[in-house]
């Protein structure tokens, strides 16, 4: 039988995690042990070996001397971050909750950057403070980064966010390239470089970031060239030489049906031509590539369970104790334009004996409130777990969890 387009993501979550007697295991543990080891429903489970495995896999593809960041903000679960502090060598932190999750770990101050646009005053004083590197994002935030530096006698260690005048091509998400809340229009550096020297600023170098979620080699290798290229023509007004020169990352993870797992070994081999084009101007500057899901969408399920099975017009709904109100990304409401279903299954009957078309709905008054549309699993029942594979990103602390009053879900590293 030829599998129909929603076999694939099936086929997909097979290959990541094992099964045995039709279950699910994750971390070596069958997912109906784990439920009840964590104790209720709705949860999110992440995988230990699965992001060590995937930064091994980074660690080996990629040219050596590549510094290799995880942006926090895909998943701050303090364990998760804990372990990548002994994987990654730096983090990238969003807010100064983040920066506090960070330093928890003991990753040393000098190997976190804190990016953003709208740094509150506090925030930058807390930065400052810890020694953290901030990245400037606009000429009135280095003035304030300044003043914050005067006030506590510390001198700042800065990097310049540059909106460049190209775009990532491909991207789920395109984050520079024409207007953006982000970054320092390029065409604007130079100046703020030549103030930046006179304002008892610690410089380090530049930081750029296209854009998220791709899957295309080609655009991926294109955009760290030009951002290499970028770099150099503006280290040209620096008031001190480029310490560090932060390229982004934007590697994407397959979610939808047809979508292929990004070639590493095609952005490993621009990347080392891309290398060795700064290495001729700059031998010592250090390369950093800033990932987010890559490191750990992949490692991650969300676990509810079935409450109910109902019939309407023909179509089964599943209705289960999670939904969007825990996984927006799942339920298309976190920057997908078209909905398409994410990988699910039912994980404690992952073949299942018949199969049946259900869509999979949570508890909240809103047709939003959808976890897979009219998709082909494993005939569930009432207590059955279903998984939402690919959601060990921009799951829980991407969601709206005080909608309509539901306990939010628990999360477990295995
Ligand atoms: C500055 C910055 N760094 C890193 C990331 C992480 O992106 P991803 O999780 O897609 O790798 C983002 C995402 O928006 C970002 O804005």
């Amino acid at each position: 039988m030829t599998p129909s387009t929603d076999d694939l993501p099936r086929h997909a979550a097979l290959k990541q995690f094992p099964v045995l007697d039709d279950c699910l295991q994750l971390g070596g543990v069958l997912l109906t042990r784990l439920a009840e080891r964590v104790g209720r429903t709705p949860f999110y489970a992440y995988e230990r070996n699965h992001i060590q495995s995937r930064v091994e896999l980074l660690r080996h593809a990629l040219p050596p001397g590549v510094h290799l960041h995880y942006a926090m903000k895909a998943n701050p679960m303090p364990a998760v971050v804990h372990l990548l502090a002994g994987l990654v060598d730096g983090f990238d932190v969003a807010s100064a909750g983040e920066m506090r999750t960070a330093l928890d770990t003991g990753m040393p101050p000098s190997r976190v950057s804190l990016a953003g646009p709208g740094k509150s005053s506090a925030e930058l004083r807390s930065a400052v403070a810890a020694g953290v590197l901030v990245h400037l994002e606009s000429d009135e935030e280095m003035q304030r980064v300044a003043a914050v530096g005067e006030l506590l006698g510390i001198t700042p260690r800065v990097a310049v966010r540059v909106n460049p005048d190209f775009e990532l091509k491909h991207a789920g998400m395109k984050m520079a390239g024409g207007a953006r809340q982000f970054g320092v229009d390029a065409v604007r550096v130079p100046a703020m470089l030549r103030r930046l020297g006179r304002m008892g600023l610690e410089f380090h170098g530049f930081h750029l970031f296209c854009g998220a979620q791709n899957l295309s080699a080609a655009a991926i290798c294109e955009a760290q060239r030009l951002c290499v290229r970028l770099g150099l023509e503006l280290a040209e007004f620096a008031p001190s030489p480029v310490r560090s020169l932060n390229i982004g990352g934007g590697f994407g993870v397959p979610y939808f049906p047809g979508e292929r797992a990004l070639d590493l070994a095609a952005v490993a081999d621009g990347l080392g031509a891309t290398m060795a084009m700064l290495r001729r101007e700059w031998p010592d500057t250090r390369l950093i590539l800033e990932l987010g899901r890559y490191l750990v969408a992949e490692a991650g399920i969300y676990v509810c369970r079935v409450i109910e099975r109902k019939q309407s017009h023909g179509q089964v709904f599943l209705i289960t104790d999670g939904g969007m109100h825990h996984h927006l990304a799942a339920s298309g409401n976190f920057g997908q334009v078209l909905r398409k279903n994410f990988p699910v299954a039912i994980g404690n009957r992952l073949h299942g004996g018949a199969r049946e078309t259900v869509s999979v709905v949570g508890p909240l008054c809103t047709p939003l409130d959808l976890l897979a549309d009219r998709m082909e699993l494993a005939r569930a029942d009432v207590g059955d777990l279903v998984v939402v594979f690919q959601s060990g990103a921009y799951g829980l602390t991407a969601s709206p969890t005080a909608f309509l009053g539901h306990p939010a879900p628990l999360e477990v590293l295995v």
